[in-house]
């Protein structure tokens, strides 16, 4: 249901790049086979599904099919992933955790990592519950994915979660301001002449050393 566009893309691109070269072999695909593959929802979350889910539906699955794993508050249980915790008020409002700034965390969840609304929605209907992935329908996976940004501290109890509200949810991600194209792995312009990239200048700010070097 939801999935990113890159494989399809490639494949695609093999697809259309095979037909090129080899004459007779292959065939363009058509409307509707590229149509199965073209269901990927991009961060602005301009094609989310017309699903609908609440804290309170999202709090009865979370119990029912989560927290054995991921804790009753989300912040994990002995073996599973922290799903909350570790983000404050103070970071809602930024869009930067300041958990990750500077030393070693003490702790590290998904809302304290997660840029982008859709690739909680995603994971969640594609791989959770472990084992049983894709077993959510899509007003579950809306649901549940509401309660968690409650736990999280980013919408209130009574927030239902739609394509009208989903904007504002990923308005207060903890860190949707942590993530930076900025650098040279980010193809493209730089962002003055209007890409997303830097140019293509690698990030690390060293000298290169190729003999007699610090250790
Ligand atoms: C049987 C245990 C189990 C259950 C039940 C379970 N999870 Fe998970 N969950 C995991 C494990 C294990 C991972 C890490 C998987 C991996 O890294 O491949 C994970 C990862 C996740 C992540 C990604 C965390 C991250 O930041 O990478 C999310 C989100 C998540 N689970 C949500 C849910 C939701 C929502 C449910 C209920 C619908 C659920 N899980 C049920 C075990 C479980």
């Amino acid at each position: 249901m939801y999935r990113w566009c890159s494989l399809a893309t490639l494949l695609l691109g093999l697809v259309a790049g095979a037909w090129a070269d080899y004459p007779g072999v292959g065939r363009p695909a058509t409307q509707a086979e590229l149509a199965l593959w073209d269901s990927d929802i991009g961060p602005d979350l301009q094609r989310l599904p017309a699903a609908r889910g609440s804290v309170l539906e999202g709090q009865a699955i979370y119990a029912a099919q989560c927290a054995a794993c991921h804790g009753d508050d989300g912040r994990a249980t002995e073996i599973f992933y922290a799903l909350a915790g570790g983000v404050t008020a103070a970071d809602v409002a930024s869009g930067r955790v300041a958990g990750l700034q500077g030393a070693e965390p003490s702790e590290v969840s998904t809302f304290m990592l997660l840029p982008s609304l859709t690739t909680l929605l995603d994971y969640t209907a594609r791989a959770m519950p472990f084992g049983a992935g894709g077993s959510l329908s899509t007003d579950e996976v809306f649901a549940v994915t509401a309660y968690l940004l409650h736990l999280a501290g980013v919408v209130d109890g009574d927030f239902v979660l739609d394509r009208s509200s989903a904007e504002l949810a990923q308005q207060r991600l903890p860190n949707r301001n942590g993530f930076s194209t900025d650098h040279g792995l980010w193809p493209g312009a730089a962002a003055v002449d209007g890409g997303m990239g830097n140019g293509g200048i690698p990030e690390p700010d060293t000298v290169r050393c190729m003999a007699d070097c610090d250790p």
